[in-house]
C-alpha cells in the first residue's frame, strides 16, 4: 500500500471543455485513482478551475458580471459536468481561493529572498480611454510577421507566433476598441529562471527516463532552449495580488501575479482548501512537505501542459528552497482530433463534455475515450468509430454477455444462483485465460497504458462470450440440467469479476452489475489471481436480479442524427 498524490491540469475557467481537453487529463487521472483506490492505496485525487488571467476577465465582462462571480458560475457548471462523467476528484477546488493566494504569495516571498525574483522596467501599452495597462489578450491589432488584423498581444491566431502586445501593428484596446494607446514604463517581477537552469536540468535528468517519451522530449526541447527569465505580473484587477510586505510599491498598483505563475500552485492550494473543511481528519501538508519518496506523484495533461509541469513549475519549487513535493510521473497526452481537425469552441466543431452528457451516458463515453486516447499519437473522434465500438464493445460484448446469462438463469433456474455440477475442463482453461488477462490488465493499468489496459478489458469481456458459445447453455440444458447450471453459475462469477475489474471504467454500469448480486458497494475489494482462476466467489443460492439492459445499441438513425447535430468532418 503505497500513498498516491494525483492531479489532472487544471481547466481553464472559461468555457465548459470538449472531449479533447477531457481525454488529454481528467479522466485518464481519474480512471487511474479509482484502480488505485480499488488496489487498496491512498490516493488523494486534485484538480481545480484555473480562474486567473485575461481571457477569465473579458469573459466576465461580456456576460456583464463581475469577475469572480462569472467564476463562481462557471466553476459550478464545470462541475455539475464533471460529477455527470463521475469524476471522483478528492477535491476539485478553485484557484482563486484564500489558500491558494496564501500559498503563491509564500512561495513569491521565498524565491525573492532566495534571489530569484528582480524588479525590472518595462515596455507595456497604456489606454487612458480605458485608465489601464493592457497586457496580452487586451490589445488587438495586426500581426507584423503574417498581416492577420485580428491578432492577439499574446498570440497570432493565424499563424501561432507568440507575440508582445508592443508588436503589433495598428494596435487597438480589446476592451474599448480605442486606437488612442501609447506606450508607458512599468515595473513588474521577473523571475531569473535562467538563474534555476542548471539545477532544473538536473532534476529533469534525474527523471526523465522514467517519463513517457512525449513528456521527456518536450522537456528536453524547453531547457535545450534555455530558461530565459520571465515576467510573473500583470496589470490585471482579477489575480493574486503581490503582497504589500514585500513589494509596497508594485502591491499599491494593483499588481497580480500572471496566471501561469499561481495556477500549478494550485495544486497544492487546492490540497489545502480539502484539509480546511475538516482539519482535524486531513493533513495537507503531509501530501506535499517533506514527504519526498513517502508520496507518489503523477500528474495527467495534454501536451501543450508539459512545459510548464516539467521545466517552469519545478524551477519555481526549487528557487523555494523548501522541500515541496515535485512530480514523479507526468503522463502526457497526444491531441483528440474531430474528424482529424482541430476541436474549435470558437467555430462550434466537435463535442462537448455537456453535450456528450445530454446524449448518452457517462460510461458510453469514458469508455470510448480511454480506450481510444490519444497516447502515442494524436487520434481521431468520429462518431462511426464511437457508435461502431459502442455497439461492439459495450452492447454486444459486455451488456447483452450480462443479460443473456442472467435473464437465461432466470428462466430455467429461478432468481438465484444455480448449483449444478462441479467445475471441468472448460472451466479450467477459462480461469486460466481470465488469470492470465487480468495479470495483463494490472500490468497496464500500473503503467499507465490506458489503450492496452482497455484491450486487455475488452479481452477479459470476450474470453466470457467465447466460453458461453463454446458451453452453449440453451443446447447443453436439454441432456445435462447440472452442466448447464455450472456453466450459468460460472458465467454470473463472471460478470461478478467484470463488476469489480471495469469500475475504473464505467463506474455506473459496474455498479449495476454488482446490484444485480445484492452484493454491498464495496469496490475496494480486488480480484486476486486464485479467484480468478477459480471464479467461484459467487456460490450457488445468492439471489440475483437481471438488471436493465446496459448499453443501448446505437442505430444508423442515431448515427445520421449526431453527424447532423454536430458536423460529420472536419470541415
Ligand atoms: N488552465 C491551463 C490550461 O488549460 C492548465 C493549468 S494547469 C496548472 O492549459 F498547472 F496550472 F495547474
Ligand atoms: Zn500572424
Amino acid at each position: 500500500m503505497a500513498r498516491h498524490l494525483i492531479t489532472s491540469a487544471l481547466p481553464y475557467i472559461n468555457g465548459i471543455k470538449h472531449l479533447g481537453n477531457m481525454v488529454g487529463s481528467m479522466l485518464p487521472a481519474d480512471v487511474y485513482s479509482r484502480y488505485l483506490r480499488q488496489r487498496g492505496h491512498d490516493v488523494l485525487y486534485i484538480c481545480a478551475t484555473d480562474e486567473h488571467g485575461t481571457p477569465a476577465e473579458l469573459a466576465a465582462k461580456e456576460q456583464g458580471l463581475p469577475v469572480d462571480e462569472f467564476c463562481a458560475q462557471a466553476h459550478d457548471a464545470q462541475k455539475a459536468v464533471y460529477d455527470g462523467f463521475a469524476l471522483a476528484f478528492d477535491y476539485f477546488g478553485r484557484s482563486s481561493s484564500e489558500q491558494n493566494v496564501e500559498i503563491t504569495q509564500h512561495f513569491a516571498r521565498r524565491l525573492n529572498e532566495n534571489g530569484f525574483i528582480e524588479e525590472r522596467a518595462i515596455r507595456q501599452v497604456y489606454s487612458p480611454t480605458d485608465g489601464r495597462f493592457l497586457p496580452d489578450r487586451y490589445v488587438e491589432g495586426t500581426c507584423p510577421h503574417c498581416g492577420y488584423d485580428k491578432a492577439r498581444g499574446d498570440q497570432c491566431e493565424n499563424c501561432t507566433r507568440v507575440l508582445d502586445p508592443t508588436d503589433l501593428i495598428n494596435p487597438r484596446s480589446a476592451i474599448s476598441g480605442s486606437t488612442d494607446l501609447e506606450v508607458r514604463e512599468t515595473k513588474h517581477l521577473f523571475l531569473l529562471q535562467s538563474k534555476l537552469q542548471h539545477e532544473v536540468e538536473e532534476w529533469v535528468a534525474a527523471h526523465e527516463e522514467e517519463w513517457p517519451q512525449l513528456a521527456a522530449s518536450i522537456a528536453r526541447k524547453w531547457l535545450n532552449e534555455g530558461l530565459h527569465d520571465r515576467a510573473i505580473t500583470r496589470d490585471l484587477d482579477w489575480g493574486v495580488p503581490v503582497p504589500s510586505d514585500t513589494w509596497p510599491e508594485l502591491a499599491a498598483e494593483g499588481k497580480v501575479f500572471y496566471v501561469w505563475f499561481d495556477a500549478p500552485i494550485e495544486y497544492i492550494g487546492a490540497t489545502k482548501e480539502w484539509a480546511d473543511l475538516d482539519p482535524e481528519n486531513r493533513d495537507w501538508k503531509s501530501w506535499w512537505y517533506d514527504v519526498d519518496t513517502d508520496v507518489r506523484y503523477t500528474e495527467f495533461m495534454a501536451k501543450d501542459n508539459v512545459p510548464f509541469h516539467t521545466v517552469m513549475f519545478p524551477a519555481t519549487e526549487l528557487g523555494v528552497r523548501e522541500p515541496w513535493k515535485k512530480v514523479d510521473y507526468v503522463k502526457a497526452f497526444n491531441w483528440l482530433t474531430y474528424y482529424g481537425g482541430k476541436f474549435s469552441t470558437s467555430q462550434k466543431r466537435g463535442v462537448f463534455t455537456d453535450q456528450a452528457l445530454d446524449i448518452l451516458p457517462a460510461d458510453y463515453w469514458r469508455y470510448f475515450l480511454i480506450a481510444n486516447a490519444p497516447e502515442s499519437d494524436d487520434s481521431s473522434f468520429t462518431w462511426e468509430h464511437f457508435t461502431a465500438t459502442v455497439n461492439k464493445d459495450l452492447a454486444d460484448t459486455l451488456g447483452n454477455f450480462v443479460n443473456r446469462v442472467l435473464s437465461f438463469s432466470k428462466k430455467r433456474f429461478g432468481e438465484e444462483v444455480p448449483a449444478g455440477g462441479e467445475p471441468g475442463e472448460a472451466e479450467a482453461k477459462l480461469g486460466e485465460e481470465i488469470a492470465r488477462l487480468l495479470a495483463e490488465y494490472e500490468s497496464q493499468m500500473e503503467a499507465l497504458q490506458f489503450r492496452k489496459a482497455a484491450a486487455a478489458l475488452r479481452a477479459l469481456w470476450s474470453a466470457g462470450n467465447s466460453y458461453l458459445e463454446e458451453k452453449a447453455p440453451w443446447l447443453e440444458i436439454k441432456t445435462d440440467k447440472d452442466g448447464a447450471a455450472l456453466t450459468l453459475r460460472t458465467a454470473m462469477n463472471l460478470i461478478h469479476l467484470y463488476a469489480v475489474v471495469s469500475e475504473p471504467f464505467i463506474p455506473a454500469t459496474s455498479a449495476a452489475m454488482r446490484q444485480a448480486f445484492a452484493l454491498k458497494d464495496d469496490t475496494a475489494t480486488w480480484i486476486t489471481a486464485d479467484e480468478a482462476r477459480a471464479l467461484t466467489a459467487l456460490t450457488p443460492g445468492v439471489p440475483f436480479t437481471v438488471p436493465p439492459v446496459l448499453f443501448a445499441k446505437l442505430t444508423d438513425e442515431d448515427l445520421e442524427t449526431y453527424k447532423e447535430r454536430f458536423g460529420g468532418s472536419s470541415e
